[in-house]
């Protein structure tokens, strides 16, 4: 009888917010967590909220060197990774149109959002393709697939990665390995509450179920998405967006 061996899982932006919420969801179905984010002392702290088999890896996901570092570290110690959920992110400036933002910030959160997708699945397809198995899930938006007024930095980089998602889905449909991406709409994270409340107000009253999204809803579609039994559907964007997605 062969003997399934634990999923490992690595969560960047694990130490917050959603990613915070995948791993505790996942670790609840018996995965081994492995979590990556900027600052030792917040994934220390992370992991000994979760509890369990978590492993933490302080790396900044728009290094290449940063994030090969941090893989290399969790496959020495475990040998496999079957999922990578790219959580991290960052806003920049919001509530300002395009000809207000420095040119720094925009580059900076294209870094963060889109780079950092790039080289965190970059740095796991050869492993999930050599164990003819993996599950990639990269964390877009709403305003990547609708472009949110005052947002223009964070909708294109969200963009940029469900075309991402799309362009590896194909790349390596025949390995084994699924790359998808999901667009939530707002859930209430450390990251909405340093937005400006004007901003806020205007994400949220285009959904149409009139709130917010949860932690907990988001964590299930996660699981379900980069579930093992979740196997023919790849390069696909996944909504969550209380019917506010039209495609
Ligand atoms: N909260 C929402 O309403 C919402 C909606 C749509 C999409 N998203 C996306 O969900 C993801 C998670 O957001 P959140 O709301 O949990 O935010 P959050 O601020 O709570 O968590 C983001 C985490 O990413 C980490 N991070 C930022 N830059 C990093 C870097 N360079 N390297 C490593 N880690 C880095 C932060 O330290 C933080 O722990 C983001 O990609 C965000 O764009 C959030």
């Amino acid at each position: 009888m062969s003997i399934t061996p634990t999923s490992v899982a690595l969560i960047t932006g694990g130490a917050s917010g959603i990613g915070f919420a995948i791993a505790r969801k996942l670790l609840s179905q018996g995965s081994t967590v492995a979590l990556v984010d900027l600052g030792a002392e917040r994934l220390q702290a992370a992991a000994r909220q979760l509890g369990g088999d978590v492993l933490t890896f302080e790396a900044d996901i728009t290094s290449e060197d940063s994030v090969q570092r941090a893989v290399g570290q969790l496959l020495a110690s475990r040998q496999r990774i079957d999922v990578l959920v790219n959580s991290a992110g960052i806003t920049g400036i919001t509530n300002r149109k395009a000809a207000d933002i420095p040119f720094e910030d925009f580059q900076r959160v294209v870094a963060v959002n889109l780079h950092g997708s790039f080289l965190t699945a970059k740095a796991v397809l050869p492993t999930m393709a050599r164990q003819g198995f993996g599950r990639i899930l990269l964390i877009a938006s709403i305003a990547g697939k609708e472009g949110n007024a005052g947002m223009c930095s964070y909708s294109a980089s969200k963009a940029g990665v469900i075309g991402l998602t799309k362009s590896l889905g194909k790349e390596y449909a025949e390995t084994g390995v699924t790359i998808n991406a999901l667009a939530p709409a707002v859930i209430r994270t450390a990251m909405v509450d340093a937005m400006p409340p004007e901003q806020v107000k205007v994400n949220t009253d285009k959904i149409p179920m009139r709130r917010c999204g949860t932690l907990d809803e988001i964590a299930h579609v996660a699981a379900f998405i980069v579930s093992r039994e979740n196997g023919f559907t790849t390069g696909f964007c996944y909504d969550l967006s209380g019917g506010r997605a039209v495609y």
